[in-house]
């Protein structure tokens, strides 16, 4: 890979470091249970073959780059890249403890990041959706494709087909603004390549070709138990984003927030934790080259 760019930081970069880093490691048993299902349905199909170089964008703890490292094996090699160093660690230390020495954990923007076309595959779950100009980062994630290199992105379908991020957020605005046009926020956000003939025009304005959209749900366990899946809707996600930026609103809301949100949640509790249904999309294309 081309040297990274770190610097300077965008306002999107610097708020997953600032704000989403400390809230993403206190719920990565959510984070990485639940996307994990989203993988988990596409990776016995997923298209790896031993030897390929492979590029994990927006990687965050590592897990799917150090399953990805597995299948290349050890003629074969896998960059995780990811705009947030602390994320990053988490996937380093899981590498050793898994003997995965083909896996590179690489602090970088990836829209900025002047790539060599190197990559047999680049892929990413939930890692595409928070670009600044979705079409300049998709066109350099492309560039990093060897001619006829194969592309994979897992991102969310509409807000509607998310009840375990939509409801929340429902609840959370009966009792708080919308937050306004100028709040800090992770980039366009989770459901900004919901859809899908935007998405496509957006890749094929980026130059990808034989362009497959293949729908996946699966239910999310938000939490171990109600506490926890309240604590991580009033952190993270669209309830979580109208929370942070109610500021003083937020604090003299709490309490009724958590009743709502309790006899929201109440009927989603199992013996095994708290689970609601999600939807995504897995976006395949190819770099014509
Ligand atoms: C929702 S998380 C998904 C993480 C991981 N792929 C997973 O499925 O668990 C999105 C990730 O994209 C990273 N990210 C956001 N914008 C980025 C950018 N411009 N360059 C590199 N990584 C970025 C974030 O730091 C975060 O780790």
């Amino acid at each position: 890979m081309t040297e990274a760019v770190v610097s300077p930081p965008s306002e999107f970069v610097q708020f997953w470091n600032e704000i989403l880093v400390p809230k993403f490691v206190k719920y990565k048993h959510v984070l990485v249970g639940g996307l994990g299902k989203h993988s988990a349905a596409i990776f016995p199909k997923l298209e790896v073959n031993a030897g390929e170089k492979v590029m994990d964008a927006g990687a965050g703890f590592g897990d799917t780059a150090i399953m990805l490292a597995k299948r290349v094996g050890p003629e074969g090699h896998v960059d995780a890249i990811d705009c947030c160093d602390a994320f990053l660690d988490y996937g380093r230390n899981d590498a050793a403890a898994a003997g995965a020495e083909n896996v590179t954990f690489i602090e970088a923007d990836i829209q900025f990041t002047p790539f060599q076309p190197e990559y047999d595959l680049v892929f990413s779950r939930f890692g595409t959706m928070f670009f600044e100009n979705p079409v300049a980062a998709m066109k350099n994630m492309r560039r990093a494709l060897k001619p006829g290199g194969r592309f994979t992105m897992i991102v969310w379908r509409d807000i509607a087909d998310n009840p375990w991020l939509g409801a929340a957020k429902a609840v959370a605005l009966k009792h708080l603004p919308q937050p306004g046009a100028d709040a800090r926020t992770c980039g366009p956000g989770p459901f900004s390549m919901a859809d899908e003939e935007l998405v496509t025009a957006q890749m094929k304005a980026a130059g990808y070709t034989d362009i497959v959209f293949e729908r996946v749900d699966a239910p999310v366990r938000m939490g171990d138990n109600i506490e926890d899946a309240i604590g991580f809707q009033l952190a993270l996600g669209p309830a979580g984003e109208v929370y942070r930026e109610a500021g003083d609103k937020a604090e003299a809301a709490h309490d009724a927030l958590v009743a709502d949100l309790t006899a929201l949640l109440s009927p989603h509790v199992t013996e095994d934790g708290v689970y609601m249904d999600s939807s995504s999309w897995v976006v395949s294309a190819r770099n014509p080259g």
